[in-house]
């Protein structure tokens, strides 16, 4: 018996397999219940006790010796490249580098939030678009000064293609596809031909609100957005509306919250007033809606619109809007926590 156990010793010591499969084989063939070593088992039992010490001992060593080699060879087929198997693929990559959101994906974020709990959906628009979607179907007549109050980039040589210079083009792009009740909110990037400074981009971002039905009324307006300030700012905020113009609007209002930061008494933000402006309002004129496709004799609406990045600056107090654009990190790492 010791001899058979030396021979399969050495048939062991020179196995080879290509793949998992031969690998199996060898194990079964060895190590199964029905391979050879478990064969040797059963004739152990008749083994006469004087031998049992020393054949005991060999066929644990030959057990062992067939384990291993059936481990080491499985472990080859799995991995050719020592160098891979060198590395725990598994291991987590260590120190982790969170980024942090945008703070003023944090704001959008935010106002998105306030209105979707108050029934409001997102729609969404192209940023370069035509005339009639930023202009014309909002009520600005051709050759109308209105059309100066935003200084508009007009793709070459097409100038009836433009960046969009407000989110109003998604109001219109929703009211030609849709009939009241409509209830949505607009954010996106917007573009005006400005001189960069502290105050003023060339592109900026906006969210504009629309609700179209059959009884709306101003008071709903005041309301909607009374909730929308003391959630952004806090519940102690007050509003005042501002008569104003806009083209499609009739009639128009700028709302102004109270200063957070003097609470009302006037500071450097407020200048000096306790008031700050944060967005443009009013109800809808029958005329946009009437261009874009809804019986103005039937539905009435309202709408607004704000700059996301003036609602940034007051709520975490920044004073130069340039560092929304210019990737600083001392800038963007301050909003980590706020992730
Ligand atoms: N579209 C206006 C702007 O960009 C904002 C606005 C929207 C004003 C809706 C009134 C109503 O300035």
């Amino acid at each position: 018996m010791i001899e058979k156990i030396e021979t399969l010793l050495d048939e062991i010591k020179s196995l080879s397999a290509n793949d998992e499969k031969e690998v199996e084989a060898l194990r079964i063939k060895y190590l199964s219940k029905k391979g050879v070593i478990n064969d040797l088992m059963t004739d152990f039992r008749s083994v006469p006790a004087s031998d049992k010490r020393e054949i005991g001992m060999k066929l644990n060593e030959l057990k062992n010796a067939a384990q291993e080699k059936i481990n080491s060879l499985r472990e080859n087929v799995r991995c050719h490249d020592e160098n891979a198997c060198a590395l725990d693929l598994t291991c987590t990559p260590y120190p982790v580098k969170l980024g942090s959101r945008h703070p003023l994906s944090l704001v959008k974020q935010e106002i998105i939030d306030i209105f979707a709990r108050l029934g409001f959906a997102m729609a969404d628009g192209p940023e370069v678009e035509d005339d009639w979607h930023v202009f014309s179907s909002m009520n600005f007549p051709e050759d109308h000064p209105a059309r100066d109050m935003q200084d508009t980039f007009f793709v070459e040589q097409h100038p009836d293609i433009l960046l969009r210079t407000h989110t109003s083009s998604v109001q219109s792009r929703v009211m030609e596809h849709s009939q009241p009740p409509i209830r949505v909110i607009c954010p996106g990037r917007v573009f005006r031909n400005e001189v960069i400074s502290a105050r003023a981009h060339c592109f900026f971002h906006q969210v504009e609100g629309l609700y179209v039905d059959r009884d709306v009324s101003f008071t709903d307006l005041k309301q909607v957005l009374l909730l929308f300030a003391q959630e952004m700012f806090g519940k102690d905020t007050k509003i005042r509306l501002r008569p104003s113009y806009f083209p499609f609007t009739e009639p128009s209002a700028e709302m102004d919250i109270s200063c957070d930061i003097c609470g009302g008494k006037g500071c450097s933000l407020c200048k000096g007033t306790g008031w700050v402006e944060i967005l443009g309002c009013g109800m809808v004129d029958p005329a946009v809606l009437d261009a874009n496709g809804i019986d103005s004799t039937q539905f009435k609406g309202y709408a607004f619109g704000m700059g996301v990045e003036r609602i940034a600056n007051l709520k975490y107090k920044i004073k130069d809007l340039r560092l929304f654009s210019e990737n600083d990190l001392r800038f963007l790492e301050e909003f980590t926590a706020a992730n």
